[in-house]
């Protein structure tokens, strides 16, 4: 079972102190194909040079393609197996919407001025090629909490699990060692959720808020975040994905919100946790969080592997 390929995309990294997150529309320019290629080579260098700038600045980058950009910018390419537009997830109250994107970055450091200065560089690179959809500043929150009050990330694969769960493999020879990221940005009813016990903010999550010690069967609601999204193979195998969630605010206006990141080795996993949080399983026993979380985004991105990435934009990075 080999899927540790030399340089697997960096996904499996905590979710930092800071994060800038950014979502781009492609447009059609006589140079912006090869200014989205110029970006694809010249990524990695960028991040070399800012971390020999701030050795423990814990800096990284992830750059991915949403479905319709791929086509685009690499005809030549075949499309890695899971790559398609994100489907609307409609269940009887609350819906997981599709939105648009076509290119995705995700810079992770200790502080925020360093994600900000690769995003500058980045962004001066795709002048005029790129409008931009979404860009959302985000901060770890105490001890890794999200802004609803509770630890995020406790149940994330570790070791060679993280690899196993967040990288494509064998399965998909090509785009071995990308993965496959699904964003959702998430609008907390902050009111509706202080205006309930902490109990019962324990019993939507499934886990105690102080401790984070997980409920036991018997306290834990069927309808609690993690029993719906715990789900298994058909030999009763724990899938995972990897998990970068982080909090984003706007004080002035009331926005409290969390910014899912996951990556994933396939995105069939992360799809079906999103059936059962929206649409429930069985029926009708949707996700109890979404009754105090409004899903305003959902795009998939596939993100290639530092070497493919390298070669998509011409190979000298
Ligand atoms: C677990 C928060 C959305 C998948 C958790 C936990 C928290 C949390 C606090 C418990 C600690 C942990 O194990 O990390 C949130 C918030 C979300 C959100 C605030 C958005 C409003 C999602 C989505 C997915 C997901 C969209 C999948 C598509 C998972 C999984 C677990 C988990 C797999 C671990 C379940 C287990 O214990 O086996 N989440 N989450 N979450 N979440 Fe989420």
């Amino acid at each position: 079972m080999s899927k540790t390929p030399s340089t697997p995309a960096d996904v499996i990294q905590p979710p930092g102190d800071s994060a800038i997150l950014i979502i781009l529309r492609l447009l059609e320019t006589d140079t912006s194909v090869d200014q989205v290629k110029d970006v694809c080579g010249s990524l990695a260098a960028f991040v070399r040079s800012l971390k020999k700038r701030e050795p423990d600045g814990h800096i990284s980058a992830l750059m991915g393609f949403g479905a319709h950009a791929w086509g685009k910018l690499f005809p030549e390419q075949p499309y890695p197996k899971e790559l398609k537009p994100f489907e609307e997830i409609k269940g009887d109250k609350h819906t997981a919407p599709s939105t648009p994107g076509d290119l995705y970055f995700h810079i992770r450091a200790r502080r925020m001025d360093l994600c900000v200065e690769l995003a500058s560089e980045i962004s001066t690179l795709l002048e005029g090629a790129v409008e931009s959809i979404d860009e959302t500043h985000c901060f770890r929150y105490f001890d890794g909490r999200t802004i609803i009050g509770f630890v995020d990330g406790t149940e994330n694969p570790e070791n060679e699990d993280a690899n196993y769960f967040s990288m494509i493999g064998d399965e998909d020879e090509t785009f071995k060692g990308g993965s496959y990221a699904f964003i959702q940005k998430y609008l907390h009813n902050m009111k509706g959720w202080n205006n309930i016990s902490t109990e019962e903010q324990e019993k939507v999550i499934g886990r105690k808020k102080f401790s984070d010690i997980e409920l036991s069967d018997e306290e834990k609601p069927a309808n609690a975040h993690n029993a719906v999204t715990n789900i298994s193979d058909e030999n009763g195998e724990e899938l995972k994905i990897m998990r970068a969630n982080m909090p984003f605010a706007n004080a002035s206006k009331g926005e409290y919100g969390t910014y899912f990141i996951g990556y994933a080795s396939t995105f069939t996993t992360t799809e079906r946790m999103l059936r059962n949080m929206f649409i429930g399983e069985p029926v009708g026993n949707y996700d109890r969080l979404l009754d105090f979380s409004k899903a305003v985004t959902g795009t998939l991105f596939f993100i290639p592997s530092p070497e493919l990435l390298s070669e998509l934009g011409g190979g000298d990075d």
